[in-house]
This record gives C-alpha cells, sequence and structure tokens, in this order.
C-alpha cells in the first residue's frame, strides 16, 4: 500500500495539549464538593485486624467519614472474566474481611475535604492486628513450589528421551526478581454519581473493562456507568484491570452523596498496585554436535497472593521461539503473602525469554559455538505449537543488520580477552519476540460541515500514540489534514474498542476505524446523489472521495464541508467493526527482533555500565516511526533495570515492603543510559491486517536483560543466573 501519512513520521497530535498542561489527566480533575480519599495500608503481611480507633481520626479536620470492614456497604464480587470484559486486578473486594493477606492491603479508607487532611488522619489512625505465625515469603525466597497448573503445561515429542541421549546438554535454574511498574502517574480514581448514574474517571489501559467490572460490582445495568480515561502517565499492565482502590472510592462518593477523588501515594502504589512477580525457571537443553536442538525443557514456578490467582506464563516462548521436535513446558503458581502482581509489559514472555536466551548462551559455550549461529542453526521457519507458517518473519535480516551494526564479527569469544584500558568489554546478544494479537473493535467516524473530521473509540492512548496513530488513520483514507481530524479516545461510551495492552492496541482500533471512515464516505455519497444535490442522480458507486473531496469521473469535485454545508447537514457518520478473522487459521503472527549489548566493566573499582545497545526489530509496519521507536528505545532503558538494578525487597521474616520508594527501588537514570541504535525493519504484515501493522510496545523489552547477562558473562566469567545482576554479584 503506497501512503502518505501512514508509515510516515509524524509529531504526536496531542503533544501540545501535555505540553500546556491541557491534557486532563485523572489526577488533574477537580470537581465541585469534591472529597479526596486515603486509603490505609495494613503493616503486617499475614494475620487479621482486630480494632480500629476510629473515634479521634473522626475528630480531626476535615474527616467525613472512615470506611472499614465494619461500615463498607455490600457490594458484588466481579466473574473477573477475560472473555466477558469483566476482569479485575484482584478479585477480593477491599474490607470483605478482617483478613490481611500482604503487607500494604487496604484495612480502611479515610475521606477528607483536603487530600492533606486524609493523608493525615489516614496516618493518624490507630490499628491493632494479630500477626499470624508463618507468613510465607516470597518465591526466591522459599523452596516451595506450589500447586501444578496444567492450562499451563505444553508437550511435544520426547524431550526426555532425546535429552538423555545427546552429545551436549545444559541444566540450570534462573530466578527472576519481582519487579514493580514504576509508571509516572500513581493509580488514581474520581468517582462522581449523578441520580443513578456512575461516572469514573481512572487512570486506565481499559475503560471497556473497568466499565463492565464496576457494572458487576455495583450490580447496576451497565449503562449507568461510564469510566474515562482521557490521558494517562503511563501504564505497563498494572492499569489493565481495576484494583480495590477505585472500588473504595466509587463506594464512598455513593455513601457520602459527593464526588470522591483517591490518588495513591507511591509507596500503596508499589505494594498493593501491582507487580511483575518473582519465577523460578530451570531450563534444559539438548544438542548435537553441529549445535541443533534435541530436547528443550522449561520448568517454570511463578508466584500470586492469596488473592487473586495470577499467573505469568512464563514459559510459551520455549515453544515457539526455535526448531526443535521434542519440547516440554511446565508451570507451578505459589501464593507468597505480597501484594497481588499483573501483567507487566511482555508478561510471562520478558520473564521466559531471558531465561531461555542466558540458557542458549550457555549451550553455546558447552559447544564451542559463537551464540548468533547457534540461534541461526535453530531458526523456526514456522511456528512449531500451531504447524502453521509465520505471516512474516524476518529475524535472519534482523540478525545481520543488528550484528553488522554492532560490529559483532570483532568479537573474541574468550572471556574477559577484549579490554579497553581499565576496563573490560563483553559482548552479548539475544532474540526479542512478542506475539502479534487482535481483538474485536468498534469505531464511530464523523465527516462535519465545518471541514473537520472526528474519529472515536473507546479504547485510550496510555502515552504511546494511539491518538497520533488514529489521527494519521483518517488524515490516510480522507487526505484531510491531520490538524482538521479530531480524535476522541478513552470514554466507555464510545465504540467499544481494545485494552492498551499485549501491544494490541494499534493492530487492533486501525481496522475498525478504517471501516468508519469507509462507512462514513458511503453516507456521504448518498448525501451527495440525492434530490438537489451535486451529484443528484449519479452512481454512488461512480464517486471517489480523495483529498477532502467527493469527485465524479467527470472531474467535477466538491470538498465535502461544502457538501454538508450545501444540504445544511451538520455531519454525517459512519460506523466500523473490525475484527480477527480465518488468517488466524492459516497464519501464526508473531514479532521478532534481535539485541546486541556491550557492557563495559571495571574491576578495579566493581564498576559496570551497559554502554551499548544495538537493535533490529520487525514489527511489520510502523504506523509511526517516530512513536514506535520511542517504544523500542523506553523498552530497552526498562530492560536495563531489569537486567542489572530492579528487585522489590520484601523482609524474608516478615514479607513485608522494604523499598516502597524511587529511592531504594533502583531504575535506570540518565547516568545509566548507553548509545542506542534502534532500527525498525519495515516489511507490512498485510495478512493481520489491511496496514500491516502488527503492534509495538512490549517486544523491545523482550531479550534486553538476557543480553545483557549473556555479555556481563563474556567480561567477567561470571554467570549470574539471578536478575537483577547487581555489581555485588560480581565481586
Ligand atoms: Mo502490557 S503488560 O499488556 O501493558
Amino acid at each position: 500500500m503506497d501512503t502518505q501519512v501512514i508509515g510516515h513520521r509524524t509529531p504526536r497530535v496531542d503533544g501540545e495539549n501535555k505540553l500546556t498542561g491541557r491534557a486532563d489527566y485523572t489526577t488533574d480533575w477537580y470537581v465541585d464538593n469534591m472529597l479526596h480519599g486515603y486509603p490505609v495500608p495494613a503493616s503486617i503481611s499475614h494475620g487479621t485486624l482486630e480494632a480500629l480507633d476510629i473515634e479521634p481520626v473522626l475528630a480531626m479536620p476535615g474527616v467525613v467519614a472512615v470506611y472499614h470492614h465494619g461500615n463498607f456497604p455490600k457490594l458484588y464480587r466481579s466473574p473477573s472474566s477475560q472473555a466477558h470484559q469483566d476482569q479485575v486486578s484482584e478479585v477480593r473486594l477491599p474490607f470483605e474481611d478482617e483478613r490481611i493477606h500482604y503487607d500494604g492491603q487496604y484495612v480502611a479508607m479515610v475521606v477528607a475535604e483536603r487530600y492533606e487532611q486524609a493523608r493525615a488522619a489516614a496516618h493518624a489512625l490507630q490499628a491493632r492486628y494479630h500477626q499470624d505465625s508463618g507468613a510465607r515469603p516470597g518465591l526466591l525466597e522459599t523452596r516451595e513450589d506450589g500447586r501444578p497448573l496444567e492450562s499451563e503445561g505444553g508437550l511435544r515429542g520426547d524431550p526426555d528421551s532425546a535429552y538423555e541421549r545427546a552429545p551436549v546438554k545444559i541444566d540450570h535454574v534462573y530466578a527472576i526478581a519481582p519487579e514493580s511498574h514504576m509508571q509516572m502517574e500513581m493509580h488514581a480514581t474520581l468517582a462522581q454519581w449523578r441520580d443513578d448514574r456512575l461516572i469514573v474517571h481512572e487512570s486506565t489501559q481499559g475503560v471497556v473493562y473497568q466499565h463492565k467490572a464496576m457494572a458487576r460490582i455495583f450490580d447496576m445495568p451497565e449503562e449507568k456507568v461510564e469510566v474515562i480515561s482521557h490521558y494517562i502517565g503511563s501504564g505497563f499492565g498494572n492499569k489493565l484491570f481495576m484494583w480495590p482502590h477505585a472500588v473504595a472510592t466509587a463506594a464512598a462518593a455513593r455513601e457520602l452523596g459527593r464526588p470522591v477523588k483517591t490518588v495513591l501515594s507511591r509507596q500503596q502504589d508499589m505494594a498493593s498496585g501491582g507487580n511483575r512477580p518473582a519465577s523460578r525457571q530451570r531450563l534444559r537443553l539438548a544438542a548435537d554436535e553441529q549445535g541443533r536442538l534435541l530436547s528443550m525443557r522449561h520448568d517454570s514456578t511463578t508466584e500470586t497472593s492469596f488473592v487473586h490467582p495470577y499467573v505469568d506464563s512464563v514459559g510459551t516462548p520455549t515453544l515457539n521461539l526455535y526448531a526443535c521436535d521434542n519440547a516440554a513446558i511446565s508451570h507451578h503458581l505459589l501464593e507468597v503473602n505480597h501484594g497481588t502482581p499483573c501483567p507487566m509489559r511482555a508478561p510471562g514472555e520478558v520473564s521466559g525469554i531471558y531465561a531461555l536466551e542466558c540458557a542458549m548462551d550457555e549451550l553455546a559455550i558447552a559447544l564451542d559455538m559463537d551464540p548468533l549461529e547457534l540461534r541461526r542453526r535453530n531458526y523456526s521457519y514456522e511456528d512449531p505449537t500451531k504447524g502453521l507458517p509465520w505471516s512474516s518473519k524476518h529475524l535472519d535480516t534482523c540478525y545481520d543488520s543488528a550484528a553488522r551494526r554492532f560490529g559483532w564479527e570483532r568479537r573474541d569469544p574468550r572471556v574477559g580477552s577484549m579490554r579497553e584500558g581499565d576496563e573490560i568489554l563483553g559482548w552479548g546478544m539475544a532474540t526479542s519476540s512478542w506475539t502479534a494479537g487482535r481483538q474485536p473493535c468498534m469505531a464511530r467516524v464523523e465527516l462535519r460541515a465545518d471541514g473537520t473530521v472526528m474519529a472515536a473509540c473507546g479504547t485510550q492512548d496510555i502515552g504511546t500514540g494511539t491518538y497520533t496513530v488514529v489521527a494519521q488513520t483518517v488524515a490516510e483514507l480522507t487526505g484531510v489534514p491531520l490538524d482538521r481530524v479530531e480524535v476522541r479516545l478513552g470514554e466507555s461510551s464510545l465504540p467499544a474498542g481494545p485494552l492498551s495492552g499485549g501491544s494490541m492496541a494499534t493492530a487492533t482500533t486501525l481496522p475498525a476505524v478504517a471501516a468508519a471512515v469507509r462507512a462514513a464516505i458511503d453516507e456521504l455519497k448518498e448525501v451527495a446523489t440525492d434530490e438537489d444535490a451535486p451529484f443528484t442522480g449519479a452512481d454512488p458507486d461512480g464517486l471517489a472521495f480523495r483529498d477532502g473531496a467527493l469527485a465524479d469521473e467527470q472531474g467535477k469535485r466538491v470538498a465535502f464541508d461544502d457538501l454538508l454545508s450545501g444540504q445544511k447537514l451538520g455531519s454525517v457518520s459512519g460506523d466500523g467493526q473490525a475484527a480477527p478473522g480465518d488468517e488466524q487459521n492459516q497464519y501464526s503472527f508473531r514479532s521478532f527482533g534481535a539485541h546486541f549489548v556491550e557492557v563495559r566493566w571495571d574491576p578495579g573499582i566493581s564498576r559496570l555500565c551497559v554502554s551499548r545497545v544495538v537493535s533490529s526489530i520487525d514489527i511489520g509496519r510502523a504506523v509511526n516511526p517516530v512513536t514506535a521507536r520511542n517504544q523500542v528505545e523506553g523498552a530497552i532503558v526498562m530492560g536495563i533495570g531489569m537486567g542489572l538494578f530492579e528487585k522489590l525487597d520484601y523482609d524474608p521474616r516478615d514479607a513485608r515492603l522494604i523499598n516502597n520508594n524511587y529511592s531504594d527501588y533502583i531504575v535506570t537514570s540518565h547516568a545509566d543510559m548507553p548509545e542506542i541504535d534502534v532500527e525498525l525493519l519495515d516489511n507490512p504484515d498485510y495478512a493481520f491486517n489491511e496496514f500491516g501493522a502488527r503492534g509495538v510496545g512490549e517486544i523491545g523489552l523482550t531479550g534486553i536483560a538476557p543480553a545483557i547477562a549473556n555479555a556481563i558473562y563474556h567480561a567477567t566469567g561470571k554467570r549470574i543466573r539471578d536478575l537483577p545482576i547487581t555489581i555485588e554479584k560480581l565481586m
């Protein structure tokens, strides 16, 4: 498809709103008569709330109410079904009973006239607990393995006997510490009841999902609930599904008959707003002397809380990243007394690919083979799990291009052999991959008499550029310039759109918007061929819409705004919908890429840094190369955090979270930033959708941490199998 706007660098259409402060984030909303909610977190991780000393707090300035198990209204659990889109992050309702399952679980919520008053009262509220013995610490602090999950298993061939017979094999256990999403904007809710309608502003990755979950929990007809999220200060999976603070806030607003806004503190967000669960993963790989994989086995365990069975599916990549006839995965789930985990950017796969890609590096060393060559020898030309060809796989080009730009052929494989002054260079690489998904989606488009075009969809822009790619789609298909396209997102009352998650929003939304554009143009053609219209009597199919105007074959041309004005119409509109179809039975859709990483290790002063990252990523068509590249660059920065710094520290004695703040939970800072060279291949995947876009967002994170771990081994000779690789582990 020859395009004018799609696939071209386009500045964010919402950039000016963000720079000028006009963008209305949830936290920015102030409405008349509004109260402030502030949750009170438990200070034990396992036990019972015995008493709350409410009276002194009620007497504090501005305090209006304190909600807790004793006075919280009766609500209903959401069925939390993915299929019915009423999924929540924690099935247990706030204040359901007096059991405490994790440090930070809300035991009460104070509501006051001002934020500072609510916070002061929440801090002053005295609670008495009975702490039970035997709090279960995190997965990595215990030897327990939890319960097997048959649904997460997979098998082909006979990996065990192939492993036994193979000449070269490795068998290692890898571990990843729990991580925090550390998104900029805290979880926040503003709830307002107008008569019997509930209006919720929420920083969410899924207005449609929260809308349905709220309706279930408050037992209301869906049409009486609206969820709004115009701007979101990012969310990396922790804002996909609703958390208890939103339920508590909406209930308090109903009880008090006044709007209530709750903005979590960073400490609360980190303890009770989601995390990437710890994983322990055993990898057994076997190959013949030429490096062809004979057997793969990936046995994993992840943790979850006692109040929600979240499963991080880490084994999947081992079944589809490489060609191997004998492969098996198994999974266990262990409940621990920590806050509930949830998806976090490339959930499951980023953890699984870490273990697999470190194991591949260890296998290459056992074979005395270049690690890139090992990957090439096990290239999968079809999806081994589905027996379907990949729709469009160019991983070989990614390997070639990134290796060339990085200078991989100059790598001396001997450990510690590449020196520059006091520093030892380490070079490592890894494959990256993420599935390409689509959901059903609806959209509406209006052509208006004022010369603007409006596109609306009930998805949202979490900062990744959804406003911009929707505007590009409208501009592409109408020829109307971007500054005359209005995009409305982030309202559950708009035609139902997807979660901003799983890297699916672009691939899902754009085809529905395109269908709506076409429907609106068809409507315009009907109007144009009416009596007393510019093209009266003409065959609508003979008219074409180009550059914002209808034209017939004789060259007569009428701009759509003139046409509408002339017919005394304010607008015409079209509804569109799109969904995955039969192509899903013909192809397997997945994106691939390659990361090459250089680390520098100065053993004299124990200084380690990532100095260079070179990546080639194939996401089909990048609808907007600016925002797409930005996603991959951000993911690389996040991957450096995963590799070197990030770890939620829970006290193993009482399972309480220690580093619940930005000074003790270390993320990648500017001083840690490497040179980053990202290439996006441009191979439109038209089997997937008409724009050839598979989406971007998560793939960049997969493969970074193992490429770093492999580079560190190359520099230091130390194989650190548990993330993060802090310098203490190298000393
Ligand atoms: Mo991503 S974990 O789907 O936000």
